[in-house]
């Protein structure tokens, strides 16, 4: 079976985007391949998070992606700083990168244009350890969306790198997982483009019904159809998205009549979709809430994963080492 390897960031809560998006799809590869997902906590250091932030970002997230279904017996969910594995293959991977193909990153030079007060050598060194973090399990599929290609195609190239140095045929060099095309997009609510966290026109599973109705109130429409049948605009057409992702066929044939013949009012459309969006989130909302309570199955969840992880993370770093010539005296 193949291998997958994905790091989830432990900054903010999941909101509907994610949840269509890279969660269904873990939800799907969860089924049929042997897939490692963990909680990035190294990754979010370079924003110096405190520390009860840290825990808590990292208790919050896990705790959504089991609520979402992520199963922790069919796959492997771990704590990245669990496998102190991770930590020295990122080390010895760092002596073959380059300073100048770190520094010509596209999200190193972003970072370092949006915050030059904190160019740390942990974001510049980024792509290593996501490098570490994949072929650390030999990986031969990673789910990526656009703004990590060039992170995995850093890892294709270490990886490659370090077979062609030692003359082995040692590590996997992974492919970027392709879904095809038919993701759906969950566009925000603020007229046009996609949900997301930075921009801030999303829903979030963790957020309360008198928030997502407050947040659906304020959607962004436009002036109303004058003639039937006529073309949606985007802000409309955003609204019919989400409403076909959380309503029934029916509702949504029911508000397209309306919209056909003119006779929509945008508020009662809004009014059925907040309801909608909070009928489909409640029971997620309420397990994130029952599983952040209960520490011992979290406990249970961690522990599992880690020594899952640690199976076969120890196994490539002893080989590892071997290769290298760190070769045991006693
Ligand atoms: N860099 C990824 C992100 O920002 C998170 C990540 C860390 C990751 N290590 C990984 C993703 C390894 C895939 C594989 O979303």
């Amino acid at each position: 079976m193949e291998t997958v390897v994905s790091g989830i960031r432990p900054t903010g809560n999941l909101h509907l985007g994610n949840y269509f998006g890279a969660v269904r799809n873990f939800l799907k590869m969860q089924e049929n391949y042997n897939c490692f997902f963990f909680i990035a906590d190294y990754h979010s250091l370079t924003t110096h998070p405190t520390p009860e932030d840290l825990h808590e970002n990292v208790k919050q997230v896990l705790a959504e992606y089991l609520a979402s279904g992520l199963d922790p017996e069919k796959s492997t969910l771990y704590i990245q700083s669990d496998l102190p594995e991770v930590a020295e293959l990122n080390l010895l991977l760092s002596m073959n990168a380059y300073l100048g193909e770190l520094e010509r990153t596209t999200s190193f030079k972003e970072k370092a244009r949006k915050q030059p007060e904190n160019v740390n050598a942990g974001l510049l060194t980024y792509p290593v350890l996501m490098a570490a973090d994949i072929i650390i399990h030999q990986a031969s599929k990673v789910p990526v969306g656009k703004d990590q290609e060039q992170n995995l195609e850093m890892t294709r190239k270490f990886a490659g790198r370090f077979n062609r140095m030692y003359k082995v045929n040692y590590f996997t060099i992974p492919q970027p997982f392709n879904f095809g095309d038919n993701l759906i997009k969950i566009p925000g609510l603020d007229g046009t483009g996609k949900m997301g966290k930075s921009e801030g026109n999303g829903i979030y599973l963790a957020d309360d019904p008198k928030a997502i109705r407050k947040k659906v109130m304020r959607a962004v429409t436009d002036s109303g159809p004058t003639e039937p049948n006529s073309e949606m605009s985007e802000p409309v057409r955003n609204l019919f998205t989400l409403l076909e992702v959380v309503s029934t066929p029916d509702t949504v044939e029911f508000f397209r009549d309306k919209y056909n013949s003119c006779e929509i009012r945008y508020g009662d459309l809004k009014k059925q979709l907040a309801e909608d969006i909070i009928k489909f989130t409640a029971p997620i909302r309420e397990r994130i809430n029952e599983i952040k309570a209960d520490e011992a199955y979290l406990g249970k969840v961690v522990k599992m994963g880690k020594e899952k992880a640690h199976e076969s993370a120890s196994k490539t770093i002893k080989e590892v080492r071997e290769i290298i010539g760190i070769k045991p005296f006693f």
